[in-house]
């Protein structure tokens, strides 16, 4: 597999091939995604809550996006890499939306940007754009939003709302955006979506029909013991295998079963000797 790029998800999309993409935020795991062949990294703002423990992604800064992104840049081949601009990144100013867009491929290796939101954010958009840096689009749950949305929940399940995330993507398509994540709608209402737009809708919480689909990676490894929301299917079941891993550890060194001799080091008797 060569380097993906927006032209190969425009012609996968075109070719009915479905699209894949998962968040990472570290080295090791960009590296394990990347060796998957998976078609896009998301370095997300979910940043702040898997990785950083936020409560939600409106404490994450540009610092912590462009430290995680280059860190996961540094370890893709093929992968695109695609950063996650966070709350107040791109809404004081285009011209500030610009120059923090321009940081994370000048700084941080992205090769794209993320950013929430429908036609209220057109003008930025093409902004970002006309600095020659593809713009992934963001709508239905919008967790950015999240204070203004009253909760995580799904959207676009009446007459209006779904009217309005129709625009929305109709929008963002016009704009130019190369790509745009469907997060929490009803599958219905992204199939009719995927249908109404050429550019690649990657899902996340709706449905199959999408052209790609997007999970938070720490969720579908299973790393956490507690809630994760229904649309995330567990691919791996990560915490109990490490939680074991940690207790062995901790019984071994204090049992001194480890380290044993395979893992410890020689040295020739003539000099040991010398030492005493
Ligand atoms: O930050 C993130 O991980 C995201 C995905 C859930 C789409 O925006």
């Amino acid at each position: 597999m060569g380097k993906v790029t927006t032209a190969t998800l425009k012609a996968k999309k075109e070719k009915g091939e479905k699209i894949t993409m998962l968040t990472s935020y570290d080295y090791a795991t960009a590296a394990m995604v990347d060796e998957a062949g998976i078609d896009m990294i998301l370095v997300g703002d979910s940043l702040g809550m898997v990785v950083l423990g936020y409560e939600n992604t409106l404490s994450v800064t540009m610092e912590d996006m462009l430290h995680h992104t280059r860190a996961v840049s540094r370890a893709v081949k093929n992968v695109m890499v695609v950063g996650d601009m966070p709350f107040l990144s791109y809404h004081i100013s285009r011209e500030e939306a610009v120059r923090n867009a321009g940081r994370f491929i000048q700084e941080a290796g992205a090769h794209a940007v993320k950013l929430e939101g429908g036609k209220e954010r057109v003008g930025t958009i093409k902004a970002i754009l006309d600095a020659q840096i593809p713009v992934m689009g963001h709508i239905g749950l919008t967790p950015q939003s999240v204070n203004q949305l009253g909760g995580f929940k799904v959207q676009g399940k009446d007459l209006e709302t779904a009217r309005m995330l129709i625009e929305d993507a109709k929008a963002l398509e016009k704009a130019g955006v190369f790509s745009i994540v469907l997060e929490c709608v009803p599958t219905p209402l992204a199939k009719k979506i995927t249908e109404e737009v050429s550019v690649p809708t990657i899902g996340i919480g709706a449905g199959p029909y999408c052209d790609g689909q997007v999970l938070v990676i720490n969720d579908m490894l299973g790393m956490f013991k507690g809630h994760i929301p229904k649309f995330v299917k567990k691919y791996a079941n990560l915490e109990p295998v490490i939680r074991e891993a940690l207790l062995n550890y901790k019984a071994e060194v204090e049992a001194g079963v480890f380290p044993g001799k395979e893992h410890s080091f020689n040295m020739s008797d003539d000099v040991l000797e010398k030492l005493y």
